[in-house]
């Protein structure tokens, strides 16, 4: 394929979930899926016709398989070393009330954190038009952040541009402050992704209000900073410009992987040369499509959808 490719490296992880309304403690069934912000970054740009490669390690276990076997058959390129020591993780979403997600990870020790740098080997990192990464994978294990920041230098090293979503998990962070390493890691980067509270964690200054959040992470450096605002949408800024776009209204059954489906969007027109409209433009349709699907990634948009009339109930 030609054109832009992408590499992105996290942990690719099991998902099970309730499939009524209510608590674990009473349902009786789960459904099973996968995801991971990572992987769910490359179904969406793969949906959108970009070459994107995910990297990273699963357990010798039938959820490690079918996190390959689904990346593939969603046209991801897979690099995934088989750990037999240790499990793939998993997580869980129960959903408490309609519209509302509660979600709890059994990842601790897993495959995936056992990411090391030995990993990144068989990727000719220089060969891509861009790294995208989170906060997610350095926060795994020591290896797991040794491996990102490698995968940094050698982006750096070759001048491949890098793309970091913050996507803060506070349960990965138990006796550690996050500022240092997101502050880094947007520093090395060309594209910041954050939403507010997030972003709130890098600003070096108590600011709230958006505009503000976004100048704080442009002072670490990068050229572009997308602050994404859950229903009320999001504003990229770059330089002096500021952009506005609102939410797209849409029946919402699920939220997760909304900001995956959102980033996916504006890099896809990123990386094919769209100005900010068009980026944005694509992002909130893509981040509203993801909140329509129960599972993570399963309603991301495939771009021979974005011109099909979405009124018609029936297509035949
Ligand atoms: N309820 C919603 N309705 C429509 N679009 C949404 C909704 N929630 C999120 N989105 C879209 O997805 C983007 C990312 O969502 P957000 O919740 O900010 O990120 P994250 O999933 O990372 O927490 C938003 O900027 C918006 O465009
Ligand atoms: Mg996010």
């Amino acid at each position: 394929m030609t054109g832009p490719s992408v590499l992105t490296l996290g942990e690719g992880l099991g998902v099970l979930r309730t499939s009524g309304i209510g608590s674990l403690a009473q349902l009786p069934d789960l459904l099973v899926g996968t995801g991971g912000a990572e992987s769910n970054v490359a179904i969406g740009l793969a949906r959108l016709g970009i070459s994107v490669t995910w990297l990273g390690r699963v357990g010798d276990d039938g959820l490690g398989r079918r996190v390959t076997r689904e990346l593939r058959a969603e046209g991801v390129q897979v690099v995934a070393p088989i750990d037999t020591t240790a499990p793939t993780g998993l997580l869980i979403k129960e959903h408490p009330s309609p519209g509302r997600t509660f979600v709890t990870y059994h990842r601790a020790g897993s495959a995936g954190s056992r990411l090391r740098p030995s990993d990144l080997d068989p990727v000719d990192i220089g060969s891509f038009s861009l790294l995208h990464l989170t906060g997610i994978t350095p926060a795994l294990s020591p290896s797991a952040r040794a491996t990102v920041r490698v995968a940094v230098a050698r982006a750096q090293a070759a001048g491949v541009p890098i793309s970091f979503d913050v996507n803060h998990r506070s349960t990965l962070w138990p006796d550690e402050d996050p500022a240092p390493l997101y502050r880094e890691f947007a520093s090395a980067s060309r594209l910041v992704f954050a939403g507010a509270d997030e972003a709130a964690i890098l600003a070096s200054d108590p600011v709230t209000a958006p505009l503000g959040l976004a100048a704080e992470i442009a002072k670490l450096g990068p050229e572009e900073v997308v602050i994404t605002l859950g229903a009320d949408g999001a504003v990229a800024v770059c330089g002096e410009k500021a952009t506005w776009r609102d939410a797209l209204p849409v029946p919402v059954v699920d939220t997760v992987g909304a900001g995956d489906a959102f980033v996916a969007g504006y890099l896809a027109e990123w990386l094919l040369g769209g100005g900010i409209d068009q980026r944005l433009d694509l992002a909130v349709r893509t981040g509203a499509a993801a909140c329509t699907h129960p599972g993570d990634w399963e309603g991301f948009l495939f771009r021979s959808q974005l011109d099909v009339d979405g009124d018609d109930p029936v297509r035949r």
